[in-house]
């Protein structure tokens, strides 16, 4: 199922490069179909200044949002006007300040139930919208999903050595114990269901993540680099991260 192609690095001199070069490729999946789009988001600060790009112009008046879906590879299980939401802040930064329609955000809820509960569904959600109960990997689920990589080599909410990592079945699962702070639970999507994908676009920022992204470029076994795309797999890293 996942593509074997070598990962494409691309280096930026600076954030506003980097958040500049994001918001492009994501622009680009958006308009390459006519029809509907789905974005697969990340949280972390990494997306940070991306996420505030597409709220301004020019992306603002570019990005086709009557036609893009939104969803978030991981979330912490928390309400979305909890601090620590990713969706929370995806929707500050930029999806609050656009034309959105409010059916095109699909955030994970964490009103009731556990973390189990969400996941399940949440996976319900991405099939009903997928339209099977199987992925076909001739017909990703995506067309961009955004990737973050942790200080200990996790991706999303799948830390190392968690059972998480192996799920094959399953699209998302529920975390009861985060590997790395802040220690809340979570709701993640499986490796299979990101990399059902165009593009797998991993952004990594700032000074200290140099050290873990060298290990990840040693081709350590660690969950960023268990990560697969039906597509194509781009890191797109800051000249200080390198
Ligand atoms: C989360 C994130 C997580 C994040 C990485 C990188 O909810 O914790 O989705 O996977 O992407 O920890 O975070 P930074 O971009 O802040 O370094």
């Amino acid at each position: 199922m996942a593509s074997n192609r070598a990962p494409q690095v691309i280096v930026t001199a600076d954030t506003e490069e980097f958040a500049r070069l994001a918001a492009e490729r994501l622009l680009a999946r958006a308009t390459q179909v006519t029809g509907r789009v789905a974005i697969c988001l990340t949280g972390g600060a990494s997306p940070e200044g991306l996420y505030r790009l597409l709220a301004g112009e020019p992306y603002r008046s570019r990005v086709p949002w009557d036609r893009v879906h939104w969803f978030m590879g991981d979330d912490r299980f928390v309400p979305e006007d909890n601090a620590l939401s990713n969706m929370g802040m995806a929707r500050r930064l930029f999806l609050d300040r656009a034309a959105v329609p409010a059916s095109h955000v699909h955030p994970v809820t964490a009103g009731a139930g556990r973390p189990d509960a969400a996941a399940r569904s949440y996976e319900a959600e991405l099939k009903a919208f997928y339209g099977r109960h199987r992925l076909d990997p001739a017909r990703p689920l995506f067309d961009l999903v955004l990737m973050g990589l942790g200080d200990d080599g996790h991706t999303a909410s799948l830390f190392p050595k968690a059972p998480a990592l192996d799920e094959t079945q399953r699209w998302v699962v529920g975390v009861a114990q985060a590997g790395l702070a802040p220690f809340v639970p979570r709701v993640t999507l499986t490796l299979p269901a990101l990399g059902s994908t165009r593009e797998m676009l991993f952004l990594v920022t700032g000074a200290d993540k140099r050290a873990i992204l060298a290990r990840v470029f040693s081709g350590e076994d660690l969950p960023a680099n268990r990560a697969r795309s039906n597509g194509e797999l781009v890191w797109l890293v800051e000249r200080a991260t390198t």
